[in-house]
C-alpha cells in the first residue's frame, strides 16, 4: 500500500462509512461484525435531525440511504444474472456488507472491496473475523491516485482480463467536485475497456433546484460537509445532463434510475415527495 500525499488524502471522509455501516445494520441488511461504536454514536446523534426531516420533508436520511442501497443491489444482481458479470470491484466499500451478502448469494463471484488504506485494513480485519470466503478480498485504492499501487488502473490490472467486470461505488462521488470526479469516471471507463464487458454502477445526488425539499437538501449538504470536514457538492441538474456527462466521460450505454421506479417492486422505503438520489448504470 502506498501512502497518500496530502492533496490526495481524503481519509477525513472515512468517518461517514461508520454511519452508513450502522444504517445497513439497523435495517437488517448487515451483520453485527460490521458496526462500530462511532457508527452507533453518529446514528444516535442524528436521530433528532432525522425526526425533524421526517416531519418537514416526509423522508429522513435513512430513506435515501436505503433507496440507493437497494437499487444498487438490484442493478448489480441484474449484471450478474443477465449480463454474466463475474468480477465485482466495490470502491469505497467502507463498512458496507454488500460484498459479504453477494458472496453468500453468488459464491462463484470474485468480489474485491477497495477503500483508502486505513479503511481497507479495518475491513480486512472485520472480514477475517466474520469468516472470509475464497474469491473475496480487500485492497487499498485511492480514486485520486492516477498511477501507482493504489490507483484504479492497478486495481483493475489485478483482475482476470477475460471476465466481465463491474465497478460499484456508493456514497462516494458527491464528496468530490465535478471536474475531479469526472476525471475518475474517465479513468474507470478507460480501465473497464480492458474486459470483455465493463459496467459501472453508482449513486449520485443531483442538484435538483426545483425539488420541493431543496432547502432540506442544502441543509443535509451542510451536515455531511460538517461531519466530513469538506464539501459535498451536488452534480448535474437533470437526468439528461447526467447521461450526457457519463457519455462524454467514455461510457456508451447510460441508464439513470429514479428509485421511485422500484416502489412496490423492491424492498425500499418510499419518500413522500420526489426522490433525491439517482442510480446510474453505465457500460463501456
Ligand atoms: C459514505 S462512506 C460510504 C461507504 C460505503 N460505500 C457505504 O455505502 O456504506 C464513503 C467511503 O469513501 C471512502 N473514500 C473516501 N475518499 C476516498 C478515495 N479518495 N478513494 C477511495 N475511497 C475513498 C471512505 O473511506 C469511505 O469508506
Amino acid at each position: 500500500m502506498t501512502s497518500s500525499t496530502s492533496a490526495t488524502d481524503t481519509s477525513r471522509i472515512s468517518i461517514s462509512a461508520h454511519y452508513t455501516g450502522y444504517i445497513w445494520y439497523k435495517h437488517g441488511l448487515s451483520a453485527p461484525g460490521f458496526i462500530t461504536g462511532m457508527g452507533r454514536v453518529a446514528n444516535a446523534a442524528l436521530s433528532p435531525v432525522n425526526a425533524f426531516l421526517r416531519l418537514v420533508a416526509g423522508a429522513d436520511i435513512d430513506t435515501f440511504l436505503l433507496q440507493r442501497h437497494s437499487v444498487i443491489d438490484h442493478q448489480v444482481e441484474r449484471l450478474i444474472e443477465e449480463e454474466g458479470v463475474e468480477q465485482i470491484v466495490e470502491i469505497a466499500a467502507g463498512l458496507s456488507p454488500r460484498g459479504y451478502r453477494f458472496k453468500q448469494k453468488y459464491p462463484q463471484l470474485t468480489y474485491i472491496e477497495a477503500d483508502l488504506p486505513g479503511m481497507a485494513s479495518r475491513k480486512q480485519a472485520l472480514l477475517a473475523e466474520i469468516g472470509q470466503t475464497s474469491g473475496h478480498s480487500v485492497r487499498a485504492c485511492n480514486i485520486l491516485q492516477q498511477e501507482g499501487d493504489d490507483s484504479i488502473a492497478a486495481l483493475l490490472a489485478s483482475l482476470d482480463p477475460a471476465k466481465k467486470t463491474a465497478i460499484v461505488t456508493e456514497g462516494l462521488v458527491n464528496y468530490f467536485d465535478l471536474a475531479t470526479i469526472r476525471s475518475v469516471w474517465t479513468r474507470m471507463a478507460e480501465g473497464l475497456k480492458g474486459f470483455p464487458a465493463g459496467f459501472y454502477v453508482t449513486d449520485l445526488y443531483p442538484d435538483f433546484a426545483d425539488h420541493p425539499s431543496y432547502r432540506y437538501v442544502k441543509f443535509a449538504q451542510k451536515l455531511v460537509g460538517f461531519f466530513t470536514r469538506g464539501q459535498w457538492p451536488l452534480h448535474y441538474p437533470s437526468d439528461a445532463a447526467i447521461k450526457e456527462g457519463f457519455q462524454q466521460d467514455g461510457f456508451n450505454e447510460v441508464r439513470v434510475h429514479d428509485p421511485a421506479e422500484f416502489y412496490g417492486k423492491l424492498n425500499l422505503p418510499q419518500a413522500k415527495t420526489q426522490t433525491l438520489v439517482r442510480i446510474i448504470r453505465a457500460s463501456v
